[in-house]
């Protein structure tokens, strides 16, 4: 079973759209694992973003990423990256397709409302910088009990 990293952004925060976006996760049939309501330290936002250190839009990104609390997760499901990064949609809302969260509530590219991982090696690095292992939910040991 995949697993993928995903982070409610600062404006999705801010705006009320954690359960929104949530939900459509849920509805579309993948698995939770681990969420956490945090503040993200300029160490931390710089060990995430650092394939993209030296772009002109880094500086940016570090400052809105810290700027307030995100909401940080874990998913899973089969082929749960591509599955999510199509039910987020395009990295620019004018770009992303109708019916994506970004499409449907976001504007610019700078406030785009959530990331979600581009590859099980992202993922896997993502999930161990934001989650410790025993904060992810193993499903398999509780099958007797899962409704
Ligand atoms: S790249 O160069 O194609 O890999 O970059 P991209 O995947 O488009 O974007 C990487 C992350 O940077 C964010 N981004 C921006 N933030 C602020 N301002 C501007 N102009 C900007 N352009 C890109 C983008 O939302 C991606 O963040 P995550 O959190 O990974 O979605």
């Amino acid at each position: 079973m995949e697993r993928t990293f995903l982070m409610i952004k600062p404006d999705g925060v801010q705006r009320g759209l954690i359960g929104e976006i949530v939900a459509r996760f849920e509805r579309k049939g993948l698995q939770l694992v681990a969420a956490k309501f945090m503040k993200v330290d300029a160490a931390l936002a710089e060990c995430h973003y650092e394939e993209h250190k030296g772009k002109p839009f880094y500086p940016p990104l570090i400052d809105f990423i810290t700027s307030s609390p995100v909401f940080a997760m874990v998913w899973q499901g089969d082929n749960v990256i591509a599955l999510t990064r199509a039910l987020i949609g395009k990295t620019n809302a004018v770009e992303a397709a109708p019916g994506t969260i970004r499409s449907d509530y976001a504007v610019h590219t700078n406030f785009n409302l959530i990331h979600g991982s581009d590859s099980p090696e992202n993922a896997a690095r993502e999930i161990g910088i934001f989650f410790r292992p025993e904060e992810l939910v193993d499903y398999e040991q509780m099958t007797q009990r899962w409704i």
